[in-house]
């Protein structure tokens, strides 16, 4: 992801999310500032169309949603799968897969154990398929912050052993 991409990134987060989830442009820089290499998009046809923000995270730090002041931890010690959204164009099309396998390899790459997430939009069984699984054990999210993400949000992990389809 560079600067330039923001703009349609912006507008597939628009299309993807309703409106409590959408997050304004500073809250992408601040990510994206802090973690370029952990932020990606995809192309269809030279045109942006989907976009992965990770960001790695030490212990229970995980920013708040909207945050703009996000700083990568020292010691960060998984990787936090923040933002995954395909544009309406490119749903079905396998991006999803080609941009979770990109975050394993990095999530590797940095040697952090897991990768984590909030599963929201009803998009637990999608998470599923790649390896995440439900994790209520409240070491990483405790249920506080939890609920700031929606009364149905849902935490996962993806350990780095799973068997996973990503
Ligand atoms: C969730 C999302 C990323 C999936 O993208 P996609 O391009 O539709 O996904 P794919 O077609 O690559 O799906 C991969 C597999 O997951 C399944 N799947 C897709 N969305 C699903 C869902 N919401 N629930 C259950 N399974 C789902 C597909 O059927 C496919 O299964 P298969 O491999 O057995 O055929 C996309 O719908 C999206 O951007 N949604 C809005 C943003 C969002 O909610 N992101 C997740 C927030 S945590």
């Amino acid at each position: 992801m560079l600067q330039r991409d923001l703009a349609a990134v912006l507008l597939i987060q628009q299309q993807c999310y309703s409106s409590d989830f959408q997050e304004p442009v500073e809250a992408f820089e601040s990510k994206w500032t802090a973690s370029p290499d952990t932020c990606w998009v995809a192309e269809l046809g030279g045109e942006v169309c989907a976009y992965l923000v990770c960001l790695p995270i030490q212990g229970s730090q995980l920013p708040a949603l909207h945050a703009s002041d996000f700083r990568c931890a020292e010691r960060a010690d998984w990787l936090y799968v923040h933002d995954l959204a395909i544009g309406h164009t490119a749903r079905g099309t396998g991006l999803a897969s080609v941009l979770i396998q990109q975050a394993k390899v990095q999530r590797q790459g940095l040697g952090l154990q897991n990768m984590g997430l909030i599963a929201v939009q009803g998009s637990c069984m999608f998470w599923r398929k790649f390896g995440f699984e439900v994790d209520e054990s409240e070491r990483l999210v405790s249920a506080d912050k939890l609920v700031t993400f929606g009364a149905d949000a849902v935490f996962m992990l993806q350990r780095r052993q799973s068997g996973t389809a990503a």
